[in-house]
């Protein structure tokens, strides 16, 4: 039990920071955009202002202007980003059993055979009813019980490679608070079109869980899908869960040997055929669990019940332990590596625009300055013409004063003479 507290504790520590780190990133770039907003009046201002062509041209007050809606779009990713975690596996080995397992309630429908017969995304809301969306389609159909989700699930005739979006209430679970999103997906092998599959679900995932049957071992379709997926995204953040692990315990005397083979061929596999993985981290992302067991140990703990009360076989406690660890280790993955390459590129296309924005008013606050200077050196020019002008006239008038001075006193000289003549 103590054990179960501190890791729903550490489940919503860890999850909010994702959250955190969201409206961080979301706070930084409002600051950007009102900055870009002022920068671009300011440049339409000066480019459209008369005999200012020659600092801002068109074009450049063009390129400004695409920078708010640049780091708009920005902001509108942001705000729809969430961790998106998809699960792979062949037919029955229990992936939908793992997400309910997960979200703590039977929200997708599992069963035998192939059940899961297209991608199903379960996202959060805030409100209290659930609904389903179907791709293509606006139109939100009510789904009251889970049992009716299923159903309507199996009635709609889906092709295998569409989606349909779960939208459950936050308050039920508390991933979903956390914005993470689960996908769930047919079985591997039941597919021709795992190239479209890849192309529409996977390559904006964050993570990826591979669910396993650890009654057989891994196929070659479940390898060669995820072979596929790493030639796409560069080292997907990958978990393999070895599911059904309480069928070892019929076993008990080969129990070891099947785990320490199993464990061998998943570690290989990351680390050797993958390449996504050192030895180290490898260990660190191969679990043995059981999911349906899981599920009913939580189930019976919602009714007050203890958490064995819903064991399968022998060795609950360490299957229900290992559980809890997987998603432990995967909330760490969610906070720490998938936060970092999410926001990764959003800060890097910030830091270029911003840095691009600055070179541009670089740019014209130079030009500008040349501008400045050049008039001043006009100014200069034309004052200089002034007082050469001035001293010119100075000297003629001087001269001239001279010269009248000269030819009055002449004719005073010649007129005085003529007088005393
Ligand atoms: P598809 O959607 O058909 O591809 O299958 P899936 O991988 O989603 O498997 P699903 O969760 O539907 O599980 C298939 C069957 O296996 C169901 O009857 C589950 O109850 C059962 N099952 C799932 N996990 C476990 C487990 O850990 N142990 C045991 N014993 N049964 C399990
Ligand atoms: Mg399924």
């Amino acid at each position: 039990n103590s054990s179960f507290a501190l890791s729903r504790h550490f489940l919503i520590h860890t999850g909010s920071i994702f959250v955190k780190a969201k409206k961080n990133i979301n706070d930084i770039f409002g600051d950007i955009s009102d900055y870009v907003i002022e920068t671009t009046n300011f440049v339409e201002g000066l480019s459209e202002s008369q005999g200012q062509g020659d600092i801002v041209d068109k074009a450049e007050a063009e390129t400004f202007r695409s920078y708010v809606f640049k780091i708009n779009n920005i902001r509108e990713v942001l705000t729809r980003d969430h961790m998106k975690v998809a699960f792979f596996g062949r037919t029955s080995n229990g992936k939908s059993s793992v997400i309910n397992a997960m979200l703590r309630d039977k929200i997708l429908p599992s069963g035998i055979g192939h059940t899961t017969n297209c991608f199903c995304q379960v996202e959060g809301i805030d409100g209290h009813e659930a609904y389903l969306v179907k791709e293509g389609s606006e139109e939100k159909l009510n789904v009251t019980s889970v049992k009716q989700l299923a159903n309507a699930l199996c009635q709609e005739k889906l092709c295998e490679s569409s989606l349909v979006r779960i939208f459950w209430p936050r308050e039920r679970c508390s991933l979903l608070r956390d914005d993470v999103v689960f996908v769930d997906s047919p079985g591997v092998d039941v597919s021709q079109n795992l190239d479209d599959w890849i192309d529409n679900h996977c390559l904006n995932a964050d993570v990826f869980v591979l669910v396993l049957n650890a009654e057989s071992t891994m196929t070659l379709a479940e390898k060669s899908f995820f072979h596929e997926v790493s030639t796409k995204i560069s080292k997907p953040n990958i978990f393999v869960l070895n599911n059904r692990w309480d069928a070892s315990a019929s076993e008990p005397e080969f129990q070891e040997s099947v785990k320490a083979q199993h464990q061998e061929r998943c570690i290989d596999f990351l680390v050797k055929e993958l390449k996504v993985n050192t030895v180290k981290e490898a260990e660190e992302r191969v679990f043995f669990v059981s999911a349906r067991e899981t599920l009913q140990g939580r189930l019976q703990e919602a009714n007050g019940l203890p958490a064995h009360t819903g064991a399968l076989a022998e060795g609950f406690q360490s299957r229900y332990f290992e559980f809890q660890d997987f998603e432990r280790k995967f909330e760490e993955c969610i906070s720490k590596s998938a936060v970092k390459t999410k926001f990764e590129q959003h800060s890097s296309r910030g830091k270029t625009i911003s840095n691009d924005m600055k070179l541009m008013l670089d740019n014209i606050f130079e030009r500008i300055n040349d501008l400045r200077n050049q008039k001043l050196e006009q100014k200069k020019f034309l004052t200089d013409r002034i007082s050469n002008t001035e001293t010119q006239l100075m000297v003629v008038t001087r001269e001239m004063k001279m010269k009248i001075h000269n030819m009055v006193e002449e004719v005073e000289q010649k007129v005085s003479k003529a007088l005393n003549e």
